[in-house]
């Protein structure tokens, strides 16, 4: 039994190691654009629960994940334009081949995160349409 579940503490923390290894890149280019991809997503979250009556409706942290989201998708092209890599990648080469096409995609999410009426629940529901399919266009593209 003893040896039992020190072996189970010797998987777990390995396995944790793995999902580490897996996420976190070293090349601080890579790791700035997946921050910054971190901050889109903390961001959509909030508004995603409001959206979908999973937290009470708050007006003024819709509007300031709005506002992050509206800034954040605005350096999309900036911290993606350096063609880094890193074994923790998510990013398909293909980004730097059709780069007007990426850069238009990041365009599309900065218009509809602005186009996001944060003052209301039915807003923010309805602009929450246009934020979710400008991710799923580029990571459809553009994510491994
Ligand atoms: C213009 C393209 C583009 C748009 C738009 C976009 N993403 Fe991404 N996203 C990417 C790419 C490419 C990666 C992989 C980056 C890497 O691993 O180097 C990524 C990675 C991520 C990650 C993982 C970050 C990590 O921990 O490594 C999250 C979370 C994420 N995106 C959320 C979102 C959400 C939510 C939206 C919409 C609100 C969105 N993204 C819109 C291109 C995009």
């Amino acid at each position: 039994m003893k040896t039992f579940s020190r072996l189970m503490i010797v998987a777990s923390a390995f396995a944790a190691t793995m999902a580490f290894a897996e996420g976190e890149a070293a090349d601080p280019t890579v790791k700035a654009r997946q921050d910054l991809m971190k901050t889109v997503g903390a961001n959509t979250k909030i508004l995603g629960e409001m959206a979908g009556d999973k937290a009470p409706f708050d007006a003024a942290a819709a509007e300031a994940a709005k506002a992050a989201l509206v800034a954040a998708s605005a350096e999309i092209a900036a911290k993606f334009e350096p063609q880094a890599t890193d074994p923790a990648t998510e990013a398909k080469p293909e980004i730097w081949t059709n780069w007007d096409d990426f850069v238009a995609k990041a365009g599309a999410l900065n218009s509809a995160a602005q186009a996001l009426d944060a003052t209301s629940l039915d807003g923010v529901k309805a602009g929450m349409a246009g934020v979710g399919g400008a991710c799923k266009a580029c990571h459809t593209a553009y994510r491994i």
